[in-house]
């Protein structure tokens, strides 16, 4: 088989790495790729959002699957694209990967079928917006309905910081049209934890969970980003949660979409807030996490592309998924200044130890050769540590000794990624 994923970070290059695990599979093909991706498959300069070129390629090649990576394309509706052209392709359509692209409908979806979430209110008018607020209980959380670089949610604490938040996202537009509309709902407290899931449009078959660390500082400080490293299992996932999110949110998701004749066939990546009440959904997304797949991969047994090629037939009742009884952590390497200004194009040196250690993965996010063959940084997220262990203790030990391994100018990291794990 002939595979071609499309995105080009650290999610991305997970996926091609298990992907090339796959005996069936002889070629693989990453738009655009990375560095780190162009050791397992041949990177070609198309863009995401470029439909047109990305269908002609794979007709050129005769792909025979194609895996989307990132939210963007899939809200745009590449596998609409994919399939008018008789083309085979991994992930929603436009009309259901609108679970992620707009918080609105997600919102909705999930009050109409009664899933667990935070009480909210949608509006299009800053006006109404401010007058709600008036009377609102702080903290309250306010959300961009769009796609906004997984940077719309304000968290405020008082009503001074909610006006200037509504003010951000609906007056300045400072996420675009992502703000033209904005739910504001409930603050919740508890443990936050990731589940990635395959759906075929009727089963529902969960991975194993993940929890990510959003905050650029150690102990949860700074700014918000794309994610600074991320653990798998978590420990505060008990047989017990499970059980109440596969009776109340998991299969009831896939059911809603499919009485809304959206039906999902893809990943679901259910963020849970784990409360006192109860879990409850924080947010859906439409495609793996980054970084949860660099540890969730890793530990999975199955033949990923079988399970890909099940979702899209509809015979995912046929499979079980299988995960190692491991864990996993995953430090990010960044550039030193990010989430909000970095400088990049510096080499990156020690990649080689990695090859030839069993448990230690380093996925590339941001990285490209320069005019020379060397490996250079490439992005704010230039790298992701990974590595397995018998327990969370021995996997975070084992992935820190690992960020050792690699220099390069400017290096960051958080050095806390899984120490909420000593508390459990
Ligand atoms: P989201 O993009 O919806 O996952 O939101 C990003 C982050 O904001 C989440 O991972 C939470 O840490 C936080 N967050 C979102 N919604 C809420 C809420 N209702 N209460 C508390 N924190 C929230
Ligand atoms: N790690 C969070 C996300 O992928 O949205």
């Amino acid at each position: 088989m002939k595979v071609l994923v499309v995105g080009g970070g650290g999610r991305e290059h997970a996926i091609v790495w298990k992907i090339a695990q796959s005996p069936k599979v002889d070629k693989i093909y990453c738009a655009p790729g990375n560095a780190g991706i162009a050791e397992l498959a041949e990177c070609v300069p198309i863009g995401a959002m470029e439909f047109d070129k990305l269908v002609a390629f794979a007709k050129e090649k005769e792909i025979d699957l194609t895996v989307i990576g990132m939210d963007d394309p899939l809200v745009g509706g590449v596998v609409d694209a994919f399939e008018t052209a008789g083309l085979r392709v991994f992930g929603p359509r436009k009309n259901a990967a609108i679970l992620e692209g707009s918080k609105a409908f997600s919102k909705d979806l999930m009050k109409k079928y009664h899933i667990p979430t935070a009480a909210y209110e949608t509006f299009t008018s800053a006006e109404e917006a401010l007058a709600y607020l008036e009377t609102a209980p702080m903290p309250t959380v306010l959300k961009a309905d769009g796609l906004a670089l997984g940077k719309g949610v304000l968290i405020c604490n008082t009503l001074e910081e909610a006006k200037e938040g509504v003010k951000t996202l609906m007056l300045d537009k400072q996420f675009g049209t992502a703000g033209d509309k904005i739910v504001i709902e409930e603050f919740m407290t508890g443990r936050e934890v990731s589940v990635l899931s395959f759906v075929d449009g009727n089963t529902i078959r969960i991975m194993t969970s993940a929890q990510d660390h959003k905050r650029a500082l150690d102990g949860d400080q700074g700014l918000n980003t794309g994610g600074m490293g991320t653990f798998s299992p978590s420990p505060f996932y008990t047989p017990e949660v499970d059980a109440f999110c596969k009776k109340y949110i998991y299969q009831a998701t896939v059911d809603a979409m499919k009485a809304e004749g959206r039906e999902f066939k893809g990943i679901i990546f259910f963020g849970l807030m784990l409360t006192e009440k109860g879990p409850k959904v924080l947010e859906y997304n439409a495609r793996f996490g980054d970084p949860e797949t660099q540890v969730v991969l890793p530990r999975m047994n199955n033949d990923i592309v079988e399970i890909f090629e099940a979702c899209i037939d509809g015979t995912l009742d046929q499979y079980t998924l299988d995960f190692e009884d491991n864990a996993a952590v995953c430090v990010v390497l960044a550039s030193d200044g990010y989430p909000v200004k970095y400088d990049k194009g510096y080499p990156i040196e020690g990649l080689d130890r990695f090859k030839d250690n069993d448990g230690y993965y380093c996925f590339h996010a941001g990285s490209k050769f320069d005019g020379d063959g060397q490996i250079i940084t490439n992005g704010g997220r230039v790298l992701g540590i990974t590595a397995t262990g018998s327990d969370l203790k021995e996997a975070r030990k084992n992935a820190y000794a690992a960020t050792e391994w690699v220099s390069f100018a400017n290096k960051y990291m958080r050095h806390d990624i899984g120490k909420a794990i000593d508390e459990a």
